[in-house]
């Protein structure tokens, strides 16, 4: 595996945010300092992170940035400056722009689709600040992107799909006919199209297994709903749903109920994320079977930072380990489950 060495970025401090400033004036004025220098004294112990949120589209997405808040504090030595793009690449990119115009000694993104990030992660590499990829990972340019991502962390998306056919395989009968339908997440993001590809490692093998359509759900309870409703007004004989995530579901359940159908029973649900209400689904049996993705990767990333920082290696892919769910060992983790 890849290691790379990091150097701190050891900039001057200055970010001067708004609210610190008003609050400091009056302390300003006493002591006789500008609130540019009051600003570079109250902050210069702290590590600056920018973080560039992609969205809050999921269950699973607010617990990622709640992880990212708490994990990211002054307690901890941090101070964290937060955006959340709103699913849009542009606003990612401006915002990225603004971390590095902050002059922030880490950027950390978790982006929203995997192409069309070179030219930013240039800027940030020629101002020296290193870049740490969360949860979704990006692809560059063959011939120039080495180095301008120091890390990922986050779940490996094509083993969860690969985890997920592999659970209908030995969970159904070999002959068994199997008529598939399958909500994807947001197009071009890795994570759609890692858990389409280890699904698919699987499915392409296998002769009774008939994917009837994939559509984009875009990791929205509405989105789930609506395609279930119209995969259900257009296939009289699914067998089975694969929804790329947990809010997918919960919107596929939901369309299935309003046609008398039992979700769990009458179509085999596959689901991803594993929150906590989704476990509650899988332990009354609504939900096969849910393939986790843990969205708590803030102290994974502060681990990091850490060790750049102390001028340590580290690795450049660091998936977290994840679990799969289903009714015989729901129940342990369900009680600990904290999203
Ligand atoms: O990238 C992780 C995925 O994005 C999660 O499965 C989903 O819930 C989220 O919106």
């Amino acid at each position: 595996m890849m290691k790379t060495k990091i150097k701190t970025a050891g900039h001057a401090f200055l970010i001067l945010p708004a609210v610190l400033a008003c609050v400091q004036l009056a302390g300003c004025a006493r002591s006789g300092k500008t609130e540019e220098t009051a600003a570079v004294d109250a902050f210069d112990n702290l590590i600056s992170v920018g973080f560039s949120q992609l969205g809050s589209e999921s269950v699973w997405r607010s617990a990622n940035t709640v992880s990212f808040q708490e994990t990211f504090t002054r307690e901890n030595g941090y101070f964290l400056l937060y955006e959340n793009a709103r699913q849009k690449q542009e606003n990612q990119i401006k915002a990225i722009r603004s971390f590095i115009s902050q002059r922030v000694d880490y950027i950390v993104f978790s982006p929203v689709t995997e192409t069309g990030w070179d030219t930013v992660l240039k800027e940030a590499r020629e101002a020296g600040i290193p870049v740490i990829t969360s949860d979704r990972q990006v692809v560059l340019d063959r011939d120039s992107g080495d180095g301008l991502v120091s890390a990922w962390v986050g779940g490996d998306m094509a083993a969860e799909g690969y985890k997920a056919a592999q659970w209908l395989r030995e969970n159904t009968k070999e002959d068994e006919k199997l008529n598939i339908v399958v909500l994807t997440g947001t197009e071009g993001s890795s994570a759609a199209l890692g858990r389409s590809e280890g699904f698919h490692s699987i499915s392409d093998t296998m002769e009774n297994w008939n994917i009837l359509e994939e559509k984009c759900g875009d990791f929205t309870l509405a989105k789930g709903q609506e395609i279930m409703e119209y995969y259900l007004d257009t296939y009289p004989d699914i067998n089975v749903l694969v929804s790329q995530n947990d809010d997918m579901t919960f919107g596929a359940i939901e369309a299935m109920r309003s046609r008398d159908i039992e979700p769990g029973t009458d179509i085999i649900i596959i689901s991803f994320d594993a929150v906590r209400e989704a476990l509650e689904m899988v332990r009354d049996g609504f939900i096969n079977v849910d393939v986790e993705c843990s969205p708590l990767l803030g102290p994974y990333v502060d681990e990091l930072i850490r060790k750049m920082e102390n001028g340590g290696q580290i690795e450049q892919s660091n998936p977290v380990d994840e679990l799969v769910f289903t009714a015989d060992n729901v129940k342990e983790y369900l009680e600990s489950r904290t999203y």
